[in-house]
């Protein structure tokens, strides 16, 4: 065959192969049948060597125009191809704005998280100090230190789940003053909020709940002190127009000791469901630490003096956000906590 024959023939062979391709991917094999090194284009350019000397600049010039036109070819039809591809990529991967979005259901902190929070930053501001004690305590922590021996009556107070003779489950975050006291000299100003236990179970009590823990001890702390600070404390958590008011009562360790009401923040004070007509809701026990607790630390109680007192937390996020059942404050059904979203 001639020189131009084989040329028309590629040619035309190109034409209709290119014709067939039906990705970039393909495309380039067909390319590579005739422009690879062993391709047609390619064997052809080699038999430049049986050719007279004479004859090959003119063969290498037409040899080399073929190669071209075809090179061409082929990047023309590629560019076409690979619009196409990248057109179909872009349909694949579009995103419908429209669809619903997956429901990621959002989580709420529990409504004791957030009573700890909030008093927390309360009594952070008056200069407070975090300390937590353990939660299994030894009978000394938990009553002896706390001028509570065995055989004080003031024990019934409290019916404790003992894990050994000596060893319990707190009942009282006040464990955890006498441990601050033995460790640090006044001025003492700390908090403690923890999970205590104690054997009973009814709408209001639970064998494991929350308490908040308050110490003050040092030079000329009064019971005025601690008036001062609770009145602060309720106005901040119940509520601007909210007022406290102390009663007498007995702790073992305080003396004297108080029980604290605060003016129903439901009624202003008038008498409601609530506050049981009374215009008072009672939130806290309290008192002056007992001169015998503070010894017994070795702190000298005619330099030092101190409060201390102590609430329940569940009882504080019942009051204030209206649950009436204890139970559901433990049950962790979501259709309760999603509504304490802050
Ligand atoms: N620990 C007492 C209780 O659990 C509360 C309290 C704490 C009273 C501190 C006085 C001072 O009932």
């Amino acid at each position: 065959m001639d020189v131009n024959e084989k040329i028309n023939d590629i040619e035309k062979q190109v034409d209709c192969e290119v014709g067939k391709a039906e990705s970039s991917k393909g495309l380039f094999e067909i390319k590579m049948r005739f422009l690879g090194k062993t391709g047609e284009i390619s064997s052809l350019m080699k038999n430049m060597r049986d050719v007279p000397p004479e004859q090959r600049p003119t063969l290498g010039k037409i040899l080399n125009a073929l190669r071209q036109r075809v090179e061409a070819k082929f990047d023309e039809i590629e560019l076409k191809l690979k619009e196409r591809e990248l057109k179909k990529k872009y349909e694949d991967e579009k995103i419908d704005v429209t669809l619903p979005a997956k429901n990621l259901p959002c989580g709420a902190y529990h409504p004791n998280t957030l009573i700890r929070n909030q008093l927390i930053s309360v009594f952070a501001g008056m200069g407070f100090e975090i300390f937590e004690g353990p939660e299994i305590e030894n009978d000394y922590y938990n009553f002896t230190a706390l001028n509570t021996p065995k055989d004080h009556p003031a024990r019934d107070m409290q019916d404790t789940f003992y894990i050994s003779d000596d060893l319990l489950l707190r009942t009282q975050t006040s464990a955890g003053q006498i441990r601050v006291m033995e460790n640090k000299k006044p001025p003492i100003k700390i908090l403690s909020p923890g999970k205590v236990y104690r054997s009973d179970d009814d709408a209001t009590h639970s064998p494991m709940f929350s308490q908040m823990e308050g110490l003050v001890v040092d030079k000329g702390i009064t019971l005025c002190d601690l008036k001062g600070m609770l009145d602060e404390f309720a106005r901040k958590i119940f509520g601007d127009g909210v007022k406290t008011r102390l009663r007498p009562s007995y702790f073992p360790f305080t003396e004297p000791s108080v029980e604290v009401d605060v003016s129903c923040f439901e009624c202003g004070g008038k008498g409601c469901r609530l506050c049981k007509g009374t215009g008072w809701i009672e939130i806290l026990g309290a008192g002056m630490v007992n001169r015998r607790v503070l010894e017994g630390c070795a702190i000298d109680p005619d330099e030092y003096t101190g409060f201390a007192f102590g609430m329940g937390i569940e009882r504080i996020a019942m009051l204030k956000y209206g649950i009436n059942n204890m139970k559901l404050l433990f049950e962790g059904d979501t259709r309760f906590l999603k509504q304490f979203k802050d």
